[in-house]
């Protein structure tokens, strides 16, 4: 699927949608060349240090998170109805058990300004470099967030991801 650079607020109220829905597909490629995926249902796209900002909140206890770690960068890519079995798939089966790109026959491109990797398969992608992150304090909480959210800890990490380029189809 050939995309081109568009701005990031492309498709905005799309893509907000799709992330409060059945969520959007986040990657992290290791500089080894290793990739895991999962869905993602909590972020924000907007500007910070005068930047536009894609912020993803990870739990440590996610096959990802160590992915994220280790490479300092991720991509966010929307997926298309038709992906909607690999989209629950990939919010429901850890990267620890099998490879989920592998499973599904999903075919991977190499980000443009950012070493992670891109799913053809998805018509907009985002690619972000982490330039923040920060872990969820459980002290700071509004008593109108749900205990049930931390029952077992594992507080989310909140990554900061400038968006370094964003790619859609015509
Ligand atoms: C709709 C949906 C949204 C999700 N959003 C998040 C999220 O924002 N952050 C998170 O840490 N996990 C989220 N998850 C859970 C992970 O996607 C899930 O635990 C996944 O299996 C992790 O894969 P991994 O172990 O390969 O990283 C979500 C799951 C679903 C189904």
């Amino acid at each position: 699927m050939t995309r081109k650079p568009v701005p990031y607020t492309h498709q905005f109220a799309q893509t907000m949608c799709q992330l409060g829905g059945d969520g959007l597909l986040l990657v992290a490629t290791k500089p080894g060349g290793e990739s895991n995926v999962m869905t993602i249902g909590w972020g924000t796209i907007g500007s910070v240090w005068g930047r536009p900002v894609f912020t993803v909140l990870v739990r440590p206890s996610r096959y990802t998170y160590q992915f994220i770690e280790a490479a300092d960068d991720f991509t966010v890519n929307v997926p298309t109805p038709e992906m909607s079995k690999f989209v629950l798939h990939c919010g429901t089966k850890s990267g620890r058990a099998h490879d989920k790109l592998e499973r599904f026959q999903m075919s991977v491109s190499p980000g443009r300004m950012i070493k992670s990797v891109t799913i053809d398969a998805c018509p907009l992608v985002y690619e972000c470099q982490v330039i923040q992150k920060n872990d969820v304090n459980p002290k700071e909480f509004d008593a109108s967030i749900p205990p049930r959210f931390y029952t077992r800890g594992d507080f989310h990490r909140v990554y900061y991801g400038e968006i370094r380029g964003t790619y859609a189809v015509e």
